[in-house]
């Protein structure tokens, strides 16, 4: 049997998010997503946020189940319109929330890793992203919580995917607020990096000890046919609003001249003021990354519809039909992964000399329900093995990766999929009761020893 001994000192974790989990919505302001959740046709299966799997009731239970997992890392996001009142002020009973659940988990042995914004924007703030208001109003945010947490919490990630706050919602029009204007995503781009950058600033300059980060997804984009130079372009295209527009600024203090050509008149004329970029390319200290899979590009006729790959409306996805598929319909591509990795670290992080850390992976899979027994969830089993030799194998090729953090740690409400898609290793019932798969057996086991075995090839 093979096995693969992940470093002393790796840390092993997983991930959720506030307008996920905690329910509890009478008892916070609405976000942006409640808002969303109310238009007819925006979540697949008509249902919202305030319940969720009421983890702002039942967090005590949620953090003993991760220690009887012996989990050494726990992400988390907060919640900004439940730790602040539409006046900027703070509300106790919110922040209490937070001050509780680090108490816990710090008492239970597992670090705090706290995300500022995964997502749930108050719904108070006029124009959302749009607005260049909204980085002042994040960087306040952010040092409201710190002045709360920071005492116990010591690594903060800024931002979870911009990319999906940006261009998923206002170009594509799937994500809260659910707009279609590709110059919206522009701006919500900027502005997003901009909060980043000042939150970053204030931050280190109070606590210059904190780890501080963000949180980039990366679904790497590849020519279906490499030597077709119209699929290159595509994919460059593809590539440009997906990853260097982030990227780039973070680690290089500018942004791709190709991405603004691309952009052409959807650039907003201004955005960038002097300045903005230095902040935005303040050194931090890690990188989180998220990856569930990868895709391959066609070129073909530009679709009139709307796209949250606004310089590239002529990529046509080709599937891949030899590989497999999660519930999303997500190809499995765990090579892709390795080379994304091994490639960060080359371009981006390696030189800053800062880590990378997976801040989520994982798989939805058409669980069966828990009321029927013990769910033996070997489809989600595989694919983290798959992904974890591949982190292994990037870090055997020389990328520094030192977290893993698997999405999630328990089902939970899947943004415009509700609750239809899984990808949690611990199932909820009809009553919310918590039952772990068997993946969180397998998790746990491979968290105790530090060893991945792989399955006999055939
Ligand atoms: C990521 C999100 C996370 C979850 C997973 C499946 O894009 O950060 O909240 O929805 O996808």
């Amino acid at each position: 049997m093979s096995t693969l001994r992940f470093p002393q000192g790796f840390r092993w974790g997983t991930a959720t998010s506030s307008f996920q989990i905690e329910g509890g919505a009478d008892e916070r302001g609405d976000s942006i997503w409640d808002e969303f959740c109310r238009v007819p046709g925006a979540i697949a299966d008509g249902s919202d946020g305030r319940v969720a799997v009421d983890h702002y009731h039942r967090y005590p239970q949620d953090v003993e189940l991760m220690a009887s997992m012996g989990l050494d890392t726990y992400r988390f996001s907060v919640s900004w319109p439940r730790v602040l009142n539409p006046d900027g002020s703070v509300n106790r009973v919110g922040m209490g929330f937070y001050d509780a659940l680090v108490d816990t988990l710090c008492a239970a042995g597992i670090r705090p890793w706290l995300t500022l914004y995964h997502w749930d924007l108050p719904a108070w703030l006029s124009g959302g992203w749009t607005n260049r208001a909204t980085a002042d109003a994040f960087a306040d945010y952010a040092m409201r919580v710190h002045d709360a947490l920071g005492d116990r919490v010591r690594v903060w990630t800024t931002l979870n995917e911009p990319w999906c706050a940006s261009f998923l919602s206002y170009a594509g029009g799937h994500h809260a607020p659910g707009h279609t204007d590709p110059a919206e995503a522009y701006a919500a781009a900027h502005h997003l990096l901009l909060g980043h950058g000042l939150a970053v600033k204030a931050l280190r300059a109070a606590d210059p000890e904190a780890t501080l980060g963000l949180t980039l997804n990366f679904t790497p984009a590849y020519p279906a046919d490499p030597d077709s130079a119209a699929d290159v372009d595509v994919v460059r295209r593809v590539d440009g609003t997906a990853h260097r527009i982030f990227t780039d600024p973070v680690f290089r203090g500018e942004y791709p001249a190709d991405v603004i050509a691309d952009a052409g008149a959807a650039w907003p004329s201004g955005l960038v003021h002097d300045g903005d970029l230095e902040l935005i390319g303040a050194p931090i200290d890690v990188l989180g990354v998220n990856y569930y899979t990868s895709q391959l590009f066609h070129a073909g006729q530009p679709a009139p519809q709307p796209t949250p790959h606004p310089a590239a409306t002529d990529a046509v996805a080709v599937d891949r039909p030899e590989l497999s598929r999660t519930d999303m319909g997500w190809e499995v591509t765990p090579d892709a992964f390795r080379d994304l990795l091994i490639g960060l670290h080359r371009d981006y992080t390696g030189p800053a000399g800062i880590p990378l850390a997976i801040t989520e992976n994982g798989a939805a899979i058409d669980d069966p329900d828990p009321a029927s027994g013990p769910i033996d969830d070997t489809e989600r089993i595989d694919y983290l093995v798959g992904h974890l030799s591949a982190v292994h194998q990037a870090i055997e090729a020389g990328a520094q990766v030192d977290t893993y953090l698997v999405w999630s740690l328990i089902d939970n409400f899947e943004w415009a999929f509700g609750y239809t898609k899984r990808f949690g290793l611990v199932a909820v019932d009809e009553a919310l009761n918590r039952v772990p798969k068997a993946s969180a057996r397998w998790y746990s086991e491979l968290v105790r020893t530090g060893t991945l075995t792989l399955p006999e090839r055939a």
